[in-house]
């Protein structure tokens, strides 16, 4: 089975990143999936932002969880350059109307994801520790609301929870027995096959340079019964090792050119 084909914060490479635009676009350019990225606003609101502080992504200053979601929604988002211009090929880059230019919220995400029943959701709770746990409470809440927290089956589950912190992975599955979880690696180290692994974690997220020197990982981690999910996935020869590895699923910032290469 090819790799699943998924949208590192939209289509980043030719839209501002977690910005509506760019999340239309992945799906217009028929990406599997999206991955994004949540943090908490000083207020308790669920919002798609990658750093700590949104000085990268947006016109203002100031670290996420000092500032209320109002505050979030007055900066714009969509005027700095995406990461990658140089794989816009044929793809114009544009500037965002106006509507695309406030922070994304989670909530907004899951409506967008929610006209489109055949793409799945990666959302990534960061800083776990600080906030002991409530990050994971708000999103396991809110997907509740939406009907999305039980799945029938990890196959059929239209969300997948990620995060870098086992502990993180371990609150989601206390909340939802069902909800599949990635647990993201910084390292390969088999250390973290405790056994106990598997119970909570349905896929293991190793970033691609560390298949690079180490491709056998993916057939190690399946005899464990557990795929694999590879971020961040730009490089033709990165595309072509995960295919010939049967990665599960590949983050990508540019979802167009990835499925082109995997010949969809
Ligand atoms: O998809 C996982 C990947 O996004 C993890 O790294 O820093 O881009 O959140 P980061
Ligand atoms: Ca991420």
């Amino acid at each position: 089975m090819q790799p699943a084909v998924v949208a590192h914060r939209g289509a980043s490479a030719h839209r501002a990143e977690h910005t509506v635009a760019a999340y239309a676009l992945a799906v217009e350019q028929g990406a599997d999936g999206l991955e994004c990225d949540v943090r908490l606003s000083r207020d308790g609101h669920l919002v798609c932002v990658h750093d700590r502080r949104v000085d990268r992504t947006s016109s203002g200053r100031g670290v996420v969880s000092t500032l209320t979601l109002e505050r979030l929604s007055e900066l714009d988002y969509g005027s700095w350059s995406p990461a990658m211009p140089e794989h816009a090929d044929e793809l114009v880059l544009r500037p965002p109307d106006e509507s695309e230019r406030g922070v994304l919220t989670l909530e907004s995400l899951l409506e967008l994801v929610e006209a489109h029943p055949g793409v799945k959701l990666f959302v990534e709770t960061k800083h776990p520790v600080r906030y002991g746990g409530l990050v994971e409470a708000k999103l396991v809440a809110m997907l509740r609301r939406y009907g999305l927290a039980r799945p029938r089956s990890k196959e059929d589950s239209q969300v997948v929870m990620m995060s870098f912190s086992s502990r993180a992975v371990r609150r989601v599955r206390g909340h939802t027995a069902t909800l599949p979880t990635v647990l993201l690696l910084e390292n390969l180290s088999v250390a973290r096959w405790d056994g106990a692994l598997p119970m909570y974690a349905d896929y293991t997220g190793p970033g691609v340079h560390l298949l690079r020197t180490d491709p056998d990982y993916v057939e190690r981690a399946r005899s464990f019964g557990n795929e694999t999910y590879v971020w961040t996935v730009d490089e033709p020869a990165d595309v072509s090792l995960c295919a010939k590895l049967g990665v599960r699923f590949l983050a990508t910032n540019s979802p167009a050119s990835t499925m082109r290469l995997l010949n969809r």
